[in-house]
């Protein structure tokens, strides 16, 4: 109910902000919206180089213009550890993404209710095992590794390397007597179960495009001929991959499925036998990934609108993020979609109503974003992410010009990235977590 007014609000807002138009053409040069601006801002202003700038007229330099990471972490792909270098890259960059950890425990524990909640219907051959198969987006992507282990963690089924769950796709393990994995077991209605990782696999394209749906449905085809019986629950890293097994396979065998984002389409399956997915707050998340390119447009404390709030009212409580400042990243929180709450989040394009108030163009003026998606065709990117952030840009008076990638090469993407000057700020989703360089060198010439 809550949600669904302030909506209209929000829209009915950017409506009017469409109507009373007469914004600046596209093509304007970024440093003459506030060129003579007016002096009430100055004093902010003059605490960051851009702003300062725009004041004097003066161009900002491609490597000082904010930017902004999301949903890709700059990161080692082998290691997990973090790109330093590139989270610093100027004293206006950030990265925007949720909390893995606690968004891989909330799954892994979703699914184990799950079973214990269902546990007389759910071992379909009787064998006393439960048996289920993991899809895995990209194993080199720190989300899809948390993912994976906390779905091991929950279920029993991990096996430690290095002090930490290993993550890597067992293959085929029908027999059980695979290494990366072992056997859980699980006590519910009296009784003990095994509980096996099948099979897991990362969806990868022939091509070299990751979490691929198409990939993924696939999959469940080739596992679920040569060992459909004992399949009893299947889990994706998110739900781009569940929902294609879910609709080549497991909803005419009503074998619950699980995914992770809360795209629309997944969380109205639920009312169809998807078993759950979990919200990493994307209206949080293409929020903070636009107002942290805002507040250092305008000069102001990085935490406007964010820990405190604006002058339009807008502030996220902490309830739905964490800031680690030694990591230079804002993280949203998670929230698990089952058909206890599903109901909640039919439109995962809606905007979170505490941040969905319209700044004001004198003090916030049109400024213009150059923002990539690493692979046009990404599930939740596409269908979740970039809708919000569409409606964000509007809120937030920012031209965003975005780039839709194909989610294999990187240049593909760079290639399109050939005018940084012609931008005020930055927006980066990387095709591989390790690549940051590949940007950073542009805005660097
Ligand atoms: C999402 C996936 C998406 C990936 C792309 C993850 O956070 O859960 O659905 O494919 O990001 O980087
Ligand atoms: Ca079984």
């Amino acid at each position: 109910m809550k949600k669904a007014l302030s909506v209209a609000l929000a829209c009915s807002m950017a409506l009017s902000l469409v109507a009373c138009g007469g914004g600046s053409k596209p093509t304007e040069a970024p440093t003459t919206a506030a060129a003579g601006g007016d002096t009430t801002t100055e004093a902010a202003a003059e605490t960051t180089t851009e702003a300062a700038a725009a004041e004097s007229g003066a161009e900002v330099a491609n490597k000082d213009k904010p930017l902004v990471w999301f949903n890709r972490q700059p990161s080692s792909s082998a290691t997990g550890q973090l790109d330093m270098t590139a989270l610093n890259f100027n004293k206006d960059t950030y990265y925007v993404g949720f909390d893995a950890n606690q968004g891989a425990e909330l799954q892994g524990t979703m699914v184990k209710d799950y079973i214990e909640k269902n546990i007389d219907t759910i071992d379909r051959n009787g064998d006393g095992i439960i048996g289920y198969v993991l899809a895995i987006g990209d194993i080199g992507h720190n989300d899809s590794i948390a993912r994976t282990r906390g779905v091991r963690k929950a279920l029993g089924t991990g096996v430690e390397k290095d002090g930490n769950i290993d993550s890597t796709p067992v293959g085929t393990n029908a027999d059980g007597t695979a290494t990366v994995v072992k056997d859980g077991s699980i006590e519910a209605g009296g009784k003990t179960y095994i509980v096996r990782e099948l099979a897991s696999q990362e969806m990868k394209n022939s091509a070299g495009a990751t979490w691929d749906a198409a990939t993924a449905g696939n999959g469940i085809g080739t596992w679920s001929s040569s060992f459909g019986e004992q399949i009893d629950i299947v889990v994706s890293n998110n739900d781009g991959m569940g929902m294609s097994m879910f609709n080549a396979w497991s909803k005419d065998n009503n074998v619950p499925t699980f995914g992770y984002d809360a795209n629309s389409d997944a969380v109205a399956a639920i009312a169809e036998g998807y078993g759950g997915t979990i919200s990493q707050h994307a209206d949080v998340q293409a929020y903070l990934t636009l107002r942290v390119l805002r507040n250092a447009l305008d000069g102001v404390d990085i935490n406007t609108g964010i820990a405190t709030p604006d002058s339009a009212g807008n502030v996220l409580s902490d309830d739905v993020y964490v800031y680690r400042a030694d990591e230079r990243s804002y993280y949203a929180l998670n929230v698990a979609v089952t058909s206890d709450n599903y109901q909640d989040f039919m439109d995962s394009t809606m905007v979170y109503a505490p941040v969905s108030n319209q700044l004001d163009a004198s003090t916030s003026p049109e400024k213009s974003v150059w923002l990539n998606i690493y692979n046009s065709a990404d599930n939740f990117l596409g269908s979740t992410y970039q809708p919000l952030l569409q409606k964000y840009d509007k809120l937030l008076n920012l031209k965003v010009d975005y780039i839709g990638g194909d989610g294999q090469t990187e240049s593909n993407i760079t290639n399109r990235l050939g005018n940084p000057s012609q931008y005020d700020a930055f927006a980066i989703n990387m095709v591989k977590t390790d690549n940051a360089a590949s940007y950073t060198s542009l805005l660097e010439q």
